[in-house]
């Protein structure tokens, strides 16, 4: 049996007739998306209102990382909201559960967290910490990167979109390259010598933009939005010695690298990084709306009272939702089966690059993958123009999948981490069928 059954063309007549009336009543500001109106999922499937099967790739946007409505966190939530919706700052059984949980979960060295709502607001957090601990202003941050949408975010933000007519962005915000293997016209990715190319570079940048008030730096271990780029391996580390040496403040967001995506519980142990300030989000409630910030007890130790707040931080849904999330990875093994599918995953689409003109390059760690599409594999040239129609037809065959990247040319390779062999090799298959007859 399939697990993929696209009847007729998209969108079906119940999906046409809901996607006219969405429009007509919310405004038509996202994204490209493939023309389905969802309906129920479970696991990897999703079912759309004309009854139509597709495989995700996407998680949501790299959320939902124990599958779909896993059944346990659907519970778990079920219950916490018969108990009690909401109660703003006070101290509830789910909160201080979620949050022994979380901490007990994490890096040794990172004994706080803080819960929020969405990663935007996380990530703000993130940096009151790192102005309020060092009492300066300037925020080192790299060229491609994503934060989120709140003016902070989008400040330190490396992408034009979240930033664009919407006024000034925040001072200090301070810009460095992100190394890109792909795309490397100034050789920054050079490993020789510790990356001395690179980091002198960033000396450079430094002693050229600061105003002498540098708080941290704030980085995605591999950017998303940006392309699903990965530095060269080394690099972060290198990056974190530099912080070290320069007595700055590490932020790492870990917002849609975390919780099994990369094939690691964190992406930090991929080179046992020790930031100091971590921001998580998505995957931690795998649909819940809910995010955290954490840290260390010295560091949180600069705010007073009172100066970290959020009407839904810690709610004590979102909260059964931490807890039951953690304790799905506890039972399951999902990080095992993310590298393991993403390896086999990966060696699908090696293959599939092979025999695609267009498919420029196949990169990702665990269930995190870019695909790059560009016009001539020797230029480098984006296709971005493919993307639309690629998106369309893997629909159309079952199989959904969405797009990031500076240039709008990635897709993106995500599916939730309870992916089988038999769902990847059905994917692939459609991958093959689709990717070996498209032309620009
Ligand atoms: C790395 C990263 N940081 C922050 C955010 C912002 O999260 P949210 O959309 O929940 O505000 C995102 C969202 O895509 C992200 O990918």
């Amino acid at each position: 049996m399939k697990y993929a059954m696209v009847n007729g063309s998209l969108p079906g007549l119940k999906g046409k007739e809901l996607i006219e009336k969405w429009h007509k009543y919310e405004a038509d500001v996202v994204g490209y998306q493939a023309p389905v109106v969802w309906k129920k999922a479970q696991g990897c499937i999703v079912e759309d209102v004309d009854g139509n099967r597709f495989i995700d790739w996407t998680s949501g946007v790299l959320v939902t990382n124990v599958g779909h409505c896993h059944p346990h966190l659907v519970r778990a939530t079920q219950t916490a909201s018969e108990d009690l919706l909401n109660n703003y700052e006070c101290a509830n059984t789910y909160r201080i559960e979620a949050a022994e949980k979380l901490v007990n979960a994490l890096p040794k060295h990172l004994d706080k967290c803080f819960f929020l709502s969405t990663g935007s607001e996380a990530i703000e957090a993130s940096l009151r910490l790192m102005k309020r601990k060092s009492g300066n202003f300037e925020i080192i941050s790299f060229e491609g990167g994503f934060h989120g949408r709140t003016p902070g975010a989008a400040s330190v933000g490396g992408l034009a979109g979240p930033k664009k007519k919407y006024g000034p962005t925040i001072p200090g915000s301070i810009k460095a390259p992100f190394p890109n293997p792909y795309r490397d016209p100034l050789g920054l990715c050079d490993p020789s010598d510790d990356f001395k190319k690179y980091f002198d570079y960033l000396d450079f940048i430094i002693a050229t933009n600061s105003t002498g008030s540098l708080a941290g730096v704030i980085i995605e271990p591999y950017q998303g939005a940006g392309g699903f780029i990965f530095p060269p391996k080394g690099w972060l580390t290198r990056l974190r010695k530099w912080t070290r040496d320069k007595g700055l403040l590490f932020t790492l967001d870990e917002v849609q690298a975390s919780f099994g995506r990369t094939g690691k519980m964190w992406a930090m142990e991929h080179e046992n990084l020790e930031p100091d300030i971590v921001v998580l989000g998505k995957g931690i409630g795998s649909g819940v709306s809910v995010s955290a910030v954490c840290s260390t007890t010295e560091i949180f130790s600069c705010l007073a009272k009172g100066e970290m707040s959020s009407t839904y931080g810690g709610n004590p849904v979102a909260s059964a939702a931490v807890t039951a999330v953690l304790e799905i990875f506890e039972k399951e093994q999902l990080v095992e089966n993310s590298y393991k599918m993403g390896e086999y995953i990966k060696a699908g689409l090696n293959k599939i690059a092979e025999k695609c003109a267009y498919l420029g390059d196949v990169r990702g760690m665990g269930l995190v993958m870019g695909i790059e599409f560009v016009k001539d594999k020797k230029t480098k040239d984006p296709a971005s123009e493919l993307i639309k129609p690629i998106i369309n037809k893997f629909a159309e065959n079952g199989l959904l999948v969405g797009s990031v990247g500076m240039y709008g040319n990635v897709l993106r390779v995500a599916p939730p981490l309870v992916i089988n062999k038999e769902q990847a090799d059905e994917s692939l298959e459609i991958m093959e069928k689709v990717l070996t007859t498209i032309k620009l």
